[in-house]
């Protein structure tokens, strides 16, 4: 698949403007603060439904106007499809495919596969365990549908259980009755992200490999409570520290705990790794996403690199445009003289909210 045009209407800073892409590299460059990351987050958007820069889509809306519109043209073996993603004032949000609404955004996600580098990605090394899981989610939720409704039920009796916590009298059975549910949940999701996280694994070993010279052997561990439990006894922990929740007013046991031990020759790289390593990691855990995300969808993601060259010295930028050159991807940066010797680019100049071809 790929993306043929995309048509922003009050985004953000643009009013109106048309973007043809080509199959190849589609570099965006400017200045800052002139609209380069709204183009990737407007992408984004109709991928995914929302920001990943703001909960709050109204400020999405350009100023001083009552709406904002996205139109994202693209090519799924050779038949032309459109999402249309409309905000406004009163917010509402609208998401339509070919023109019928789409009404779950679980049904949804995964029909533009995306992987996307952006200066946060820096932060799944070395983050907070949220980073990780993030990383882990945004995947499963791209190659199952059921993995992401089972993840915003969890979620939602996650926060039902934790708002009875902060009562002063705790309804214990209701919250049992929800241990119940989340059980479920919990198994699914489990199962789900041990199998990315070792398919994960097996690609990311062979890029990491490939980019240290074979010097360096990089490993994946899934730290979960729930490893390989059944349902039955998934409950039966999270019923035996109900009275820790009760003291803390707070789950302590849960999937929101999970993480992923990043380890190179046994070190643990979120502990003691160089800068140099988790910029390395970083670089070969995004390629490995986008491996796993071709392999398991057959089909082509599209790359989405958010200002991610100032942050790579030329050895690596090297190994990142040779490794997607033969993929389509939308890349913003603010000097484009590390261009050299590339095929089938695009560059266009943005200047305050316009295109300048
Ligand atoms: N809702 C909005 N309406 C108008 N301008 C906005 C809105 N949100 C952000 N902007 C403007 O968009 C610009 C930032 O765009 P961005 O794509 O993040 O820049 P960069 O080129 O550095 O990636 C800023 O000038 C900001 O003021
Ligand atoms: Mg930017």
């Amino acid at each position: 698949m790929y993306l043929e045009k995309l048509i922003l209407n009050n985004f953000r800073n643009y009013e109106y403007q048309q973007i043809d892409f080509i199959k190849g590299i589609n570099f965006f460059e400017g200045n800052n603060a002139q609209g380069k990351t709204n183009i990737i987050e407007a992408i984004y958007m109709c991928a995914f439904g929302k920001s990943y820069r703001t909960i709050k889509d109204l400020e999405t809306v350009k100023f001083s106007t009552d709406f904002c519109r996205i139109n994202l043209m693209y090519n799924k073996d050779n038949i032309k499809k459109e999402i249309e993603l409309y905000i406004d004032k009163n917010n509402k949000k609208q998401i339509k495919k070919d023109g019928v609404k789409i009404n779950r955004i679980s049904n949804h996600v995964g029909e533009i596969p995306l992987v996307i580098f952006s200066p946060d990605s820096l932060n799944i090394v070395k983050g907070a365990p949220i980073k990780r899981r993030s990383f882990i989610d945004m995947i499963c939720s791209q190659l199952s549908k059921s993995y992401l409704i089972n993840l915003q039920e969890y979620n939602k009796c996650l926060k039902i259980k934790n708002s009875i916590l902060k009562n002063e009298n705790i309804d214990k059975e209701y919250i049992y009755v929800l241990h119940e549910k989340m059980s479920e949940y919990i198994y699914n999701i489990v199962k789900f992200r041990k199998n990315v996280i070792q398919n994960i694994l097996k690609k990311a070993v062979l890029i990491h490999k490939d980019i240290t010279n074979q010097k360096e052997n990089l490993d994946l561990i899934y730290s979960s409570d729930f490893l390989d439990l059944d349902k039955e006894n998934i409950k039966k922990i999270l019923d035996s520290h109900l009275y820790i929740d009760i003291l803390r007013k707070v789950s302590i046991k849960g999937i929101q705990k999970d993480d992923i031990i990043i380890k190179i020759n046994d070190m643990e790289v979120q502990k003691y790794g160089s800068q140099g390593q988790n910029r390395t990691v970083m670089l070969v855990l995004k390629l490995a996403n986008f491996e796993v995300l071709k392999e398991l969808k057959e089909e082509e993601p599209i790359l989405l690199l958010d200002d991610i060259m100032s942050e790579l010295d030329e050895n690596r930028i090297n190994f990142l445009l040779k490794y997607i050159e033969n993929y389509q991807s939308i890349i913003t940066t603010t000097d484009s003289s590390f261009i050299k010797n590339i095929e089938n680019i695009k560059i266009s100049k943005v200047s305050n909210g316009r295109l300048e071809i």
